[in-house]
């Protein structure tokens, strides 16, 4: 039962407002996908990558993504679609001779700080359970909100914030994927197509860190993480 990685990187980056393609804005010298990337490429339980670009961009990723940074598991570059659930769809149609049973760790292309100890808890979880999804506690209170108006105050214990990997068998998300594509069921993450099925994914605990990177201040926030990794604790 191998491990692979499927990573959705097919978006446009409208919220960072930036000239280019988030994913290729430049953190310690190098863009952000391959810090995503490398996480997968030195996890030496992850077989190979998966990932998913916009079309016209292959080209520059698969020259100054995944050459230039050696990243020599990633065995397909895919075309996305307009929303995400289609890049992972798309992705997941790619993965030809992938067995039934191998686990899938689906991968926002932005979230670069995930630790591989999280990957694996995961993929550990995906084994046993329909899915895994990986999540934080949230930390603030959350409101549920019609018209500017409170309609509920969910007890905070039971809200979790989603992030990534979700990690699945491999005929368990394809067909979640199949089936929500069939209905013209649009979600929000993954996790959520294999629960409409009446299946159970099973929280795995996350990292206050590993953040999307999706508007200028979590550029900021990025740099504070790397910065702190950089510095050598003091003796
Ligand atoms: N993604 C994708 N295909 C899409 C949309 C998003 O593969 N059609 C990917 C993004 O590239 C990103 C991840 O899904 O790695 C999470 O999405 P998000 O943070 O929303 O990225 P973008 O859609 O690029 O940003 P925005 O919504 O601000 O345009
Ligand atoms: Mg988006």
């Amino acid at each position: 039962m191998g491990v692979y990685a499927l990573v959705p990187a097919a978006g446009m980056g409208k919220r960072m407002g930036a000239s280019i393609n988030k994913q290729y804005l430049q953190l310690a010298g190098k863009p952000i996908l391959a810090h995503t990337l490398a996480v997968f490429e030195q996890a030496a339980f992850v077989a190979g990558i998966y990932l998913v670009i916009p079309e016209d961009e292959i080209a520059y990723c698969r020259a100054e993504v995944v050459e230039r940074y050696r990243l020599t598991k990633v065995r397909r570059i895919v075309a996305g679609g307009k929303e995400r659930q289609q890049s992972v769809l798309n992705g997941l149609r790619a993965m030809e001779g992938t067995a039934a049973d191998d686990v899938v760790l689906i991968h926002d292309g932005v979230r670069p700080f995930v630790p591989e100890e999280v990957l694996c808890r995961a993929a550990e979880m995906a084994r046993e359970a329909d899915g895994a999804l990986v999540a934080v506690p949230a930390k603030d209170t959350i409101k549920v909100v019609e018209n500017g108006v409170i309609t509920a105050t969910p007890p905070r214990e039971s809200l979790w914030l989603a992030q990534t990997p979700q990690a699945f068998r491999y005929a368990v998300i394809r067909a979640a994927h199949e089936v929500a594509d069939a209905e013209r069921f649009l979600g929000t993450d993954d996790a959520m197509l294999v629960e409409r099925l009446g299946r159970e994914v099973r929280i795995v605990m996350g990292d206050y860190r590993n953040i999307k990177i999706t508007t200028p201040d979590d550029l900021l926030l990025a740099g504070a993480f790397l910065r702190e990794r950089a510095t050598p604790v003091p003796h």
